[in-house]
């Protein structure tokens, strides 16, 4: 029997999961199909149960139910834990169902294994409070950077966000009105800013020399935050394209056992 997988969300017709994920089961061989299935609003913990009962082997979970599949893991990796959210989902060889996070690591795998980007010791930057940024943190502070800023509209949700990852390494929350005078080598945005084509407010100088830029949204054109990092000196300005393909690549590997390559797909989509 063929092994079954599908994201849920709503909306999810959009979805290029399932174009990801059959050119990884091409290239490695794997016997599996992948769909994508719309979820109504309420319907999410009936919907995986189902899905589950059935013999399906493994969802990814999008827009809206991340935090709801975080809630019906019955355990989690201890980057769902942190990020609050779950993207993948799947029963391990004793029915338990696993709750994992791969948003974060895969941007994190995106920026060092495509691009070739450093970021031990440098200096970020991130611009957002919500759920976007917890997903990034732990696996940014992984990299043993210098220190991590988050900058947020509201600061409280930003300080909110230090003492969970204080354990892990230098992390701090400011305003964009602290950011005056302050430069980084990595600027992050997380905010859900540019989904209304805005920017939150940034000083002109707030880029270091050879500084990268890293959008987790993409869009067809160059999204505004790319171009603005490229306006103000940038020396690379990537968007978030990599990090969807990146975090499928890491489902697959919980699911499978195997890494497929990424770099076909990534060229498919551009
Ligand atoms: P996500 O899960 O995509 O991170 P979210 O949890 O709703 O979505 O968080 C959205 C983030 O974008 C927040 O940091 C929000 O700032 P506030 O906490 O101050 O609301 C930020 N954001 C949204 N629109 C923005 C705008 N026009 N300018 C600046 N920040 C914005």
């Amino acid at each position: 029997m063929t092994d079954r997988y599908a994201v849920m969300g709503n909306p999810v017709a959009h979805s290029k999961s399932p174009l990801i994920h059959a050119q990884f089961a091409r290239e490695t061989g794997q016997d599996l199909i992948y769909e994508a299935l719309l979820v109504e609003h309420g319907r999410f913990p009936q919907a995986v149960r189902a899905f589950f009962a059935g013999g399906g082997k493994g969802l990814n979970i999008t827009v809206p139910f991340k935090l709801e599949a975080w809630a019906l893991a019955e355990q989690r990796s201890e980057q769902a834990e942190l990020a609050g959210a779950v993207n993948v989902l799947f029963l391990d060889a004793e029915g338990v169902l696993q709750g994992h996070n791969t948003d974060g690591i895969g941007m994190v795998r995106d920026i060092t294994q495509n691009h070739g980007g450093v970021l031990q010791g440098k200096s970020i930057l991130i611009l957002g409070a919500g759920g976007a940024t917890r997903g990034i943190v732990l696996p940014l502070l992984q990299q043993r950077p210098a220190g991590i800023c988050i900058a947020n509209r509201t600061v409280s949700k930003a300080q909110e966000l230090v003492p969970l990852f204080a354990s892990h390494g230098q992390v701090h929350a400011c305003g964009y009105d602290d950011l005056r005078g302050q430069r980084f080598d990595w600027v992050f945005n997380a905010t859900a800013a540019s989904l209304q084509g805005e920017l939150p407010p940034l000083p002109a100088d707030l880029l270091n020399p050879m500084a990268w830029c890293y959008d987790l949204m993409y869009a067809k054109e160059p999204t505004i935050f790319c171009r603005w990092a490229q306006h103000h000196g940038a020396h690379r300005a990537l968007d978030g394209l990599g990090m969807l393909v990146e975090q499928a690549a890491e489902s697959f590997w919980l699911w499978r056992g195997v890494r497929p390559q990424t770099a076909a797909v990534l060229q498919m989509l551009r």
